[in-house]
């Protein structure tokens, strides 16, 4: 039926590879088989080459199967269905965390089987999309230059406007505000959700988010109390990172500017980091040992680095032109003053694009939303041009 599909077949036991490649066999597959012996608890030891589909029979040893398969990167887990305690919550939160795309019960069904595996075919046959689960830090080169408002309101764009799914996280423990900018309260956050951390997993996590009516998920410390420094450790930041991106697109990062080991986890870990200054000589300063931070211990590389002139007026002395040499940096993006607009927001709690999508500033986040990885501010085509499009002979209309 679908003979393109490489599967190889991994269990314990010989009778149930046996029956497993006889009935795909008939089915017009040519699977493979790996027989595990005791010795091995990852199912998958002995995997050179990653096959387009692994149909994994969990043993009685399931949970240690699992949980080898969920500790791999996530670049080195095949396509995975697994098949066996299906009704078992446990099993099947494993199994979602090993990333499998469909758990079947055991006893097999060979139906159920067979709507998986084209299933596991069409999305094979589906282009990755470009954004998958991208991680983009927000940072101040001095407190105050706008780096709470921009990671708000560029993740609200991401959300809102390119419908992609987006995590806020605000990493500020003593002094986040992020979470007002969008008017919520969260009652619970980051050090809850870090209590029990072997168990928590996307399922567990999305219970510790606030939810925006654009559909950004916010975690933040979840009471007015500051945590005390510490608090949170680099491990586990690291972990509340990896769970977030398995539902995400985007996880966007209000960073306070601290140099300590959860920074260097979380920095480690960035696909891209945004540091936000204003045209003046303190903040450039700061920005210049702040990318030499970045450059020399995180190892950041120049594309991964984006500059942001924030309340940038032309007629100042210090020129965009000035900052980009002096930070050795590309294009910094530009973002005008603009404090009416943005005071009004912060005060009713409203993102920049619900109050004012067509000010300049709103236009200045869309670009810099767009550079990172959004869709708000790519050109549309003309009604024109669709038009004469849609006249081509063949076109589907
Ligand atoms: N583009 C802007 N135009 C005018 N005012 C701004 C702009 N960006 C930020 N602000 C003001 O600066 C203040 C500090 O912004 P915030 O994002 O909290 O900075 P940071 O997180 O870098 O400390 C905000 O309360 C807001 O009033
Ligand atoms: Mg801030």
């Amino acid at each position: 039926m679908i003979p393109s599909l490489d599967i190889l077949l991994v269990s314990r036991r010989k009778d149930i590879l046996d029956y497993l490649e006889q009935f795909l066999t008939a089915a017009g597959f040519a699977p493979s088989r790996q027989l595990n012996s005791n010795g091995h608890v990852d199912p998958l030891h002995a995997l050179e080459v990653l096959p387009d589909l692994v149909i994994l029979h969990l043993s009685q040893l399931w949970r240690e199967e699992l949980e080898a398969i969920a500790a791999r990167p996530p670049e080195r887990r095949p396509a995975l269905i697994v098949v066996g305690p299906a009704s078992d919550m446990n099993v099947m939160r494993l199994a979602m965390q090993a990333g499998a795309r469909d758990l079947i019960p055991d006893p097999l069904n060979r139906a159920d089987l067979l709507q998986a595996l084209k299933r596991a075919h069409e999305e094979r046959r589906r282009p990755t999309p470009l954004t998958a689960g991208r991680i983009t830090v927000f940072m101040n080169a001095k407190g105050g230059c706008g780096a709470t408002m921009l990671a708000c309101n560029v993740a609200h764009v991401f959300a809102a406007k390119s419908k992609q799914r987006t995590a806020l996280l605000d990493l500020d423990l003593q002094f986040g505000a992020a979470p007002l900018y969008l008017d919520l309260y969260p009652k619970r956050g980051i050090a809850q959700a870090l209590e029990n951390l072997t168990h928590l997993d996307e399922v567990a996590l999305d219970g510790y988010f606030v939810k925006h009516a654009s559909g950004v998920n916010v975690l933040s410390h979840g009471s007015d109390e500051p945590l005390a420094p510490g608090t949170i450790s680099p491990a586990g930041v690291s972990r509340l990172l990896e769970v977030a991106l398995r539902s995400h697109e985007h996880v966007v990062v209000d960073m306070p500017r601290c140099v300590d080991a959860v920074t260097t986890a979380v920095m480690k870990r960035a696909n891209q980091i945004v540091i936000v200054l204003q045209q003046s000589v303190t903040a450039v300063r700061d920005a210049t040992r702040l990318m030499q931070w970045l450059r020399s211990d995180i190892g950041a590389a120049k594309e991964q680095l984006c500059v942001v002139i924030n309340r940038h007026e032309k007629s100042s002395e210090i020129t965009a032109a000035d900052v980009q040499r002096t930070l050795a940096c590309s294009d910094p993006a530009l973002v005008p003053n603009d404090f009416k607009t943005v005071s009004e927001c912060i005060n009713s709690g409203t993102a920049l694009l619900d109050y004012a999508g067509s000010a300049s500033i709103t236009r200045a986040v869309m670009t810099l939303e767009t550079r990172l990885g959004g869709t708000s501010a790519q050109p549309r085509s003309s009604v024109i041009a669709r038009t004469f499009s849609s006249l081509i002979p063949g076109r589907p209309r």
